[in-house]
């Protein structure tokens, strides 16, 4: 068989329309705007609206994604979704999606990696078409935090907002080394950490849903140390000088993280992709909304090296390099 490589044909994402300000915030707990904005750069975060799920923001991210891409429902076969916080314990929010695109071919099953799952998601739909097992793959990342944050909690529910984003992987045949499509990804966790960063709650342990803790301070010295450390593995296996990346799409979930990050691979700061302030921590949606934006708003443009990365609960983190 030929060598097979999973080009991203089309990007789309979706943020739900109730903004809830840092000022709307400190009403509700013990916070202010400049203790958010100095400690986590976040401004602002969206919303579901009441009776609005996962597959909703899902739906309108992929749709956007397929026409981004010029391709059909018609075209899938493959969905991965990552969500922390599905519709239902089952069916999946793949299949569910699925049904509502009217797709009726192919496969489609969630993944959860918690913040890290789009770069998981990514990589599993990108093996898939590297062994002709799909050709033309729909990798989401849609969460509805809010449904998990406890919003009596200042430490967490200031960080959590609900987006999706989808991406569209094409599998074409591989003429060269500088072909655009997924070149590598990296996939890493360590249960250990489950306490630093976990839901109380879920349906063998407590027959309910729970709401996310997390030890920030601690969760913060991890994200920089592993995010850094995936970096420099994935650009050491694909053979590629962290130098030569024209853009750094990371999980956006404080400001802080990603100049760490930046800081210690002398990555300069305009290379970084930065939506978290717009958005705050939207777990697995956060890269694609990352790279959606960027695409949007020109930054991004066909032939440029990306690389994408994570950090999240289990701990689980990773990253993808991708030429555009
Ligand atoms: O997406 C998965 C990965 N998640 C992350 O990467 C999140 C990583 N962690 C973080 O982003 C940061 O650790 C936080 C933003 C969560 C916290 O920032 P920090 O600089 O690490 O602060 P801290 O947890 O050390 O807390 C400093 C102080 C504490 O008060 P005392 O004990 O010093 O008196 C907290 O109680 O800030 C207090 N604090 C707050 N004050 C006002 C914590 N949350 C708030 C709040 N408003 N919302």
């Amino acid at each position: 068989m030929t060598e097979r490589i999973s080009r991203i044909a089309g990007v789309g994402s979706y943020l739900p329309a109730r903004i809830l300000t840092n000022a709307e915030m400190s009403s509700m707990v013990d916070t202010s705007d400049e203790w958010i904005r100095e400690r986590t750069g976040i401004r602002q975060r969206h919303i579901a609206g009441e009776g609005e799920t996962t597959s909703d923001l899902a739906e309108a991210a992929s749709r956007k994604a397929l026409e981004h891409a010029g391709l059909d429902v018609a075209d899938i076969d493959l969905i991965v979704m990552a969500t922390t916080t599905p519709d239902f314990t089952f069916p999946s929010t793949a299949t569910v999606l699925q049904a509502r695109l009217g797709i009726t071919q192919g496969a489609a099953f969630d993944v959860q990696a918690v913040c890290t799952g789009f770069v998981y998601a990514m990589s599993i739909a990108d093996n898939f078409i590297a062994r002709g097992q799909a050709n033309k793959a729909l990798v989401v990342g849609a969460e509805t935090m809010s449904r998990i944050v406890d919003w009596t909690d200042r430490t967490t529910c200031v960080l959590f907002g609900d987006g999706a984003g989808a991406v569209v992987l094409s599998g074409e045949e591989k003429t060269g080394a500088d072909d655009a499509g997924v070149m590598a990804s990296y996939l890493r966790s360590d249960g250990r950490y489950k306490d630093l960063l976990h839901v109380d709650g879920g349906p063998s342990a407590t027959q309910s849903v729970g709401h996310l803790r997390m030890v920030g301070n601690q969760v913060f010295r991890h994200a920089v140390t592993n995010i850094a450390e995936s970096m420099t593995t994935i650009a050491g296996r694909a053979g590629v000088d962290i130098a030569d990346v024209d853009w750094f799409v990371p999980h956006q979930a404080n400001q802080r993280i990603l100049e760490g990050v930046a800081r210690k691979l002398s990555i300069p700061t305009e290379k970084v992709i930065s939506t978290v302030a717009d958005h705050g921590n939207t777990s697995a949606a956060s890269v694609p909304l990352a790279l959606d934006r960027a695409i949007q708003d020109g930054r991004i443009k066909r032939g440029d090296l990306l690389l994408m990365e994570a950090l999240g609960g289990g701990f689980t983190w990773g990253a993808a390099l991708a030429r555009y």
